[in-house]
């Protein structure tokens, strides 16, 4: 496997990174307008969701052609230069693999329903009755997971958007033209892939109605999972490129053989159960505030776990799936820049490769949208609906979608305080802050004290100190469930890092200041103290054995 140790990895979303053709949409030359910036922050490699031909019903993640470039982002040619100067100023370019499903505007999918058999098997397809759908299964993103054709009277299933129908891995056409994609962009000289919602390919052998959940349990790290990545992995080659699996409710276990360097799966998992600990009840369109003692365990328990397995983790907090983290466990108003910038010690010494989302190393917020209008994402849409048909208020369903929406992490990139956060030169295709006036790239450049400045900062520890690279990671547990610290160790290094999720004081005890070195924190110096240290509201310090 590939060395991505003190790597850190920058996720772009294209749509809303930056205009450079004036039509309200971020493109790949915008990007390529960026790289200096992108440089001058210190990361190793980006990852752009998807630019390939799609529908953009779910902006892109619905793709039609897997191998060309859609006209909204550019041409081929863009992406070809993208690589290259990206290249050029060692920054590589991973690129988004949707392979769970297409669109149903892919032309295998267009020929399926034309009844070719060769390209039904492509796909999922069920008998059945017009009123009965195969089983209960719920889409991710509401409603059952199948749909009717009436001129074939079979059901498909889409795990997702009725638009986006899943693939049949057990078909091994299928896989083959899969692996075909992967050469064709590796051969355009891409260094790594991110593999879409990656642990969902493998179907069970039967399809039941899941009388307990939504039919997650049934598919989720199927039954073969392990088996399709290590033939897609083996008969690509792409064992030493960068390589990331989105994982939707996967586990522990299973994270480990996806990463275990000695299975030849991949070089790294997302998984999302820390994102989930301000779910009520397991339900994203129910409000919680988050529960910090579940935050805690859930690092002890992946971060120790894999280290022990030798898995790997992708660490992170922000996508283009989320909200924005400092709006979320954080302070987005009083303690805007403490919280953001104790957030992101948190994740960045993390044992693991950390993903900074952009915008993030901004302290972006939410998109306080106010307005159904306002919002573009088909998940968002849907699940507005849902919550009016359960019988909440429209006010109430827009209170939750205030919170819970993608949206609020799909604003355009901030570059500066002009007109539309000199994003674009046109109306963007979706709203913006108020705050981008003053949280943007120009500003705090400047600004030595910035949360940016701060960004590149940990970006740049990790490549200066091995113990983060490498080092083992240890929980440490304090009474105070607010109180996110561990201690990473590499023969005579050691480093302990603290972070106050809240706005009371919290006592550290047992620590002799004196011995460590303050390395990286939100505040001046330590609040020394008889015995240990105060940790002030939302501070973060980083601290080194000397
Ligand atoms: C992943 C993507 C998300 C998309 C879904 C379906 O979760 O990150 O944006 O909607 O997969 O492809």
């Amino acid at each position: 496997m590939g060395n991505f140790k003190d790597k850190v990895v920058y996720q772009i979303y294209p749509k809303s990174y930056y205009d450079a053709n004036g039509d309200g949409m971020g493109d790949i030359r915008g990007i390529i307008e960026k790289l200096d910036y992108l440089k001058w922050l210190g990361i190793n490699d980006i990852w752009i969701t998807p630019v390939f031909v799609s529908p953009q019903n779910d902006n892109g993640y619905d793709v039609a052609d897997y191998k060309k470039v859609d006209p909204l982002y550019g041409d081929m040619e863009d992406l070809e230069e993208l690589i290259l100067s990206a290249k050029e100023k060692g920054i590589g370019i991973m690129l988004d693999m949707v392979f769970n499903h297409t669109s149903t505007e892919h032309e295998w999918f267009k020929r399926a329903l034309q009844g070719e058999k060769e390209y039904m098997d492509y796909y999922i397809f069920k008998d059945g009755e017009p009123d009965q759908p195969p089983t209960n299964w719920e889409s991710k993103f509401g409603g059952n997971a199948w749909e009717y054709v009436p001129s074939l009277k079979k059901w498909y299933l889409h795990l997702f958007d009725r638009t986006q129908a899943d693939l049949n891995w057990e078909n091994p056409k299928v896989r083959r033209e899969l692996k075909d994609v992967i050469l064709f962009w590796k051969e355009k000289g891409v260094t790594g892939f991110r593999f879409d919602v990656v642990n969902l390919i493998s179907k069970p052998e039967k399809y039941e109605n899941d009388q307990e959940g939504d039919g997650r349990r049934f598919y989720t790290d199927g039954p073969h999972v392990h088996e399709y990545l290590k033939e897609l992995v083996e008969d690509t080659g792409i064992a030493d490129m960068i390589t990331v699996g989105e994982m939707s409710s996967t586990s522990l276990e299973n994270c480990i053989r996806y990463t275990d360097p000695e299975e030849k799966e991949l070089s790294m998992c997302f998984n999302f159960h820390h994102l989930k600990v301000d779910y009520k009840d397991g339900n994203k369109w129910e409000l919680q505030k988050p529960d910090f003692k579940a935050l805690n365990a859930l690092f002890k328990k992946w971060q120790e776990g894999m280290e022990q397995a030798n898995g790997w983790n992708a660490v992170f907090w922000c996508n283009h799936d989320q909200p924005r983290i400092v709006s979320r466990f954080g302070n987005d108003k009083e303690y805007w820049k403490q919280s953001a910038k104790m957030l992101g010690t948190a994740i960045h010494m993390l044992r693991g490769t950390p993903y900074v989302y952009q915008g993030e190393e901004l302290g972006m917020t939410n998109a306080g949208f106010t307005h159904i209008e306002q919002y573009k994402d088909v998940e968002s849409k849907n699940y507005y609906e849902i919550l009016l048909k359960q019988g909440k208020t429209s006010k109430e369903a827009l209170s939750v979608l205030r919170e819970r929406s993608r949206d609020n992490g799909r604003t355009p990139m901030q570059w500066n305080g002009e007109e539309h956060a000199g994003f674009s030169k046109a109306e963007p295709w979706i709203g913006i802050p108020d705050n981008y006036t003053w949280i943007n790239v120009e500003a705090e450049k400047e600004d030595s004290d910035s949360i940016l400045n701060y960004y590149r900062k940990l970006i740049s520890l990790r490549k200066e100190l091995p113990v983060i690279q490498d080092g083992s990671v240890e929980f440490i547990s304090h009474e105070n469930p607010n109180v996110f610290a561990y201690r990473r160790s590499l023969g005579e290094e050691e480093l302990l890092v603290f972070c106050n999720l809240g706005e009371e004081e919290i006592e550290i005890d047992g620590i002799k200041t004196e011995d460590y070195e303050r390395i990286i924190g939100n505040y001046q110096g330590i609040a020394v103290q008889e015995n240990g240290f105060m940790l002030r509201l939302y501070e973060t310090v980083v601290l080194k054995k000397m």
